[in-house]
């Protein structure tokens, strides 16, 4: 095969043959394809589409390109969760242990974030002393003894998307619903889990804006995994606003903490409940997950998987050298809070990086004091901007103008959190 055939046939609208996406995958994976022919090639894609059985071939050689674990010994029923990237979302966070405590083993294999969206491995390393590597021994002996996990991709699961999404990321080709489901499905297959509920982020804040393009993604990922072995049930849920209050890193650990405890903001112990409902149900375990958190059994299950990995999870979260407070710009009702500025915000102050190898700032983030269907008077507190670098407070400041739309009278009716299930 040439490089150039490939490219030309998918902009030309054609369909590539199994053999053909074999080739590029691999032959990319390997640094055989260029780096410039490979983001033509994904230009192509995002503008032209693949049809079903391009998506299930690419998806299988992303598969090949490393390993693929086995967890069938480690004595539980596996089960996994994915988002598909959100602003102030750590609802894995109070999930893995909140599941694990129900019975099952969650074998969260997470990322870092890019962009505007946090990563859970950047969140969590805010703990003291929490490692993100384990070894596969490691991995399957805490799932067994504990049930949970969060921690790093090993670099051999699914190499290509390593490539892949840094290469999307830095050439606009992201919001394909293709790319997005071979690069989320080939991880969570590999991975080994048993069965896995997919949490698709709809509006402003989410790579799929609409409620149409969310439910095309969820149908392709729903039916990769099916043809791959993994029961997969996908959540439609709203990312016009902010999860919760916290959007950064350790704020957001903080949050979550508040959740285990029996606290924590309502959409996040709702939005928590429902995953954790469909997780249980296709691994066969018959628990109410309110009446576990009440129990304060997922706290224990957190303190155990924090602990296991070396982390101090009694040990104080790091606070930002600077905090400063926007306030309100008149009396009236939060109408809007809109999640892409916030994670903007987040990610100016220190939360997230430019380039893959920035480190971030565990203590930098946003808490958002008033949220949609609050009422607020002028001056008072609407954001808490923290970070370690005030010089970046300027740039967040002026991300989050406009984020808060504040009118007189009385509330609209909030926006449904939970939109839609996809079997
Ligand atoms: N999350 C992923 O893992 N991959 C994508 O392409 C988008 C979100």
């Amino acid at each position: 095969f040439a490089a150039v055939d490939v490219i030309t046939a998918k902009r030309d609208g054609g369909t590539l043959t199994t053999a053909q996406i074999d080739w590029v995958v691999g032959a990319y994976t390997a640094g055989e394809v260029a780096e410039e022919q490979m983001s033509a090639l994904l230009m192509a894609i995002l503008l032209n589409g693949m049809a079903p059985a391009e998506i299930a071939a690419w998806t299988a050689a992303m598969i090949r390109s490393g390993v693929r674990l086995d967890l069938s010994g480690v004595g539980r029923p596996t089960v996994d969760k994915h988002s598909t990237g959100g602003v102030g979302d750590k609802v894995s966070l109070a999930l893995v242990p909140l599941v694990a405590a129900c019975g099952a083993a969650v074998p969260q294999l997470s990322g870092r974030g890019l962009g505007h969206t946090g990563g859970t491995l950047d969140k969590m390393a805010s703990i003291r002393g929490w490692r993100a590597d384990l070894s596969p021994e490691a991995l399957t002996g805490q799932l067994s003894r504990i049930g949970a996990v969060i921690c790093a991709a090993s670099p051999d699961l699914a190499p290509a998307d390593r490539k892949l999404y840094a290469l999307r990321d830095v050439t606009g080709t992201v919001e394909s619903v293709p790319m997005i489901s071979a690069s989320i499905m080939s991880k969570k297959i590999a991975e080994g889990t048993a069965s896995l509920v997919l949490d698709v982020k709809v509006g402003d804040g989410a790579f799929m804006k609409t409620r149409e393009r969310a439910t095309e993604l969820a149908r392709t990922m729903v039916e990769l995994g099916a043809a791959h072995g993994v029961r997969t049930t996908a959540v439609l849920t709203d990312m016009s606003t902010p999860l919760g209050r916290a959007a950064g890193n350790a704020v957001e650990v903080a949050e979550a903490l508040d959740v285990l405890a029996g606290g924590g903001p309502a959409d996040v112990v709702e939005l928590t409940l429902a995953l954790a409902s469909e997780m249980l149900a296709l691994a066969g375990i018959d628990r109410d997950p309110a009446r576990v958190l009440a129990s304060g059994g997922a706290m224990d299950s957190w303190r155990a998987m924090v602990s296991a990995q070396g982390g101090d999870p009694a040990a104080p979260l790091p606070r930002p050298a600077e905090v400063e407070v926007v306030t309100a710009e008149r009396d009236g009702t939060v109408t809007e809070l809109a999640a892409l500025p916030v994670g903007l915000a987040a990610w100016r102050l220190g939360a997230g990086r430019a380039r893959k190898e920035d480190p971030v700032q565990a203590a930098a983030g946003v808490l958002c004091l008033a949220r949609p269907g609050e009422r607020v008077v002028r001056g008072q507190p609407v954001f808490e901007l923290h970070t370690d670098t005030p010089e970046r407070l300027d740039a967040a400041r002026s991300e989050l103008a406009g984020a808060l739309r504040i009118d007189p009278g009385d509330a609209a009716p909030l926006r449904p959190l939970i939109l839609d299930t996809v079997r």
